[in-house]
């Protein structure tokens, strides 16, 4: 396993590799979720490059920028248990951003809502972030989770706009037994915590439920907005439509479930996919 901390070397390791180039973008903290993600590059492609990089412009004000879990030993041998062969990318800030640590894309409107709403300017971050890497990686696959679906939303248009040779895959949600959907910010949460963040998994698997075997997208709205009037641990949630995250007129385009949960002052997301 090569570990890398400069762009020049990447792009030297990069040149010897040909095509087919699977990359994981992560901000490390590795979990299961991650490694479903490095699995899915092994099945397709034939090299794989892992970056690890907190990225401090996709973090607002008063956000966990400075106390987010860096644990780079831990993660190296998590991707060595499973690719031995990857090369992982760790760049300092400097590196990647020389002096000037600032964006230099504005995200779409989409990024406004939900999540953007919550967090202004962090999908900014996000592409600024995703586009430098895949200037530096040129993969050919790369891989993101559905956990966070509006950023892997935003990206995918991104890469069809600025990479169009590019295939960004969707992965599925890796799950604790439990249902709670895996992240790397499930590490600040006391066991009482992780109990009661179920509920979020639970609410979104009712109004699933509801969606499918009731098919009453009126009655479901009727209840997340009741459940949003009882429950302030709920910052949203949303039925969207899955094309482009707008609230849905009727089921007739395939839906998505989305919310984001605060316990303390983490914040938590999930969503289901509903196509009916
Ligand atoms: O999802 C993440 O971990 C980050 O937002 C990403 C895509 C690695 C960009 O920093």
């Amino acid at each position: 396993m090569k570990v890398i901390n400069t762009i020049k070397e990447l792009k030297n390791e990069r040149l010897n590799l040909g095509s087919r180039v699977g990359f994981v973008p992560t901000m490390g903290n590795l979990h299961a979720g991650h490694l479903r993600l490095l699995e899915n590059s092994l099945r397709l492609c034939d090299h794989h490059i892992v970056s690890i990089f907190v990225n401090p412009t996709q973090f607002g004000e008063g956000e966990d920028f400075e106390s987010y879990p860096r644990t780079l030993e831990a993660d190296l041998e998590k991707i060595k248990s499973i690719c031995p062969e990857a090369i992982i990318f760790t760049p300092t800030t400097k590196e990647v951003y020389g002096d000037e640590v600032v964006n230099y894309f504005k995200a779409p409107a989409i990024a406004d809502m939900l999540e953007g709403n919550l967090r202004p300017g962090h999908f900014d971050g996000v592409l600024t972030i995703v586009h430098k890497l895949f200037e530096i990686v040129m993969p050919d696959h790369a891989f993101f989770g559905k956990k966070d679906y509006q950023q892997l939303k935003l990206i995918s248009e991104h890469a069809k706009n600025y990479f169009p040779a590019l295939e960004i895959h969707p992965v599925e949600i890796e799950r604790e037994v439990s249902g709670l959907a895996m992240s790397s910010r499930n590490g600040y949460l006391t066991q009482e915590q992780k109990d009661e963040a179920i509920t979020l998994y639970r609410t979104l698997s009712f109004i699933e439920k509801k969606l499918i075997t009731e098919k009453d997208l009126r009655g479901s709205l009727e209840y997340i907005q009741q459940t949003l009037e009882n429950d302030e641990r709920f910052n949203y949630l949303s039925i969207r439509k899955q094309s482009d995250l707008t609230p849905p007129l009727d089921m007739s385009s395939p839906l998505v479930i989305l919310g984001n949960f605060q316990l303390g002052q983490t914040r938590l997301l999930d969503n289901i996919e509903v196509s009916i």
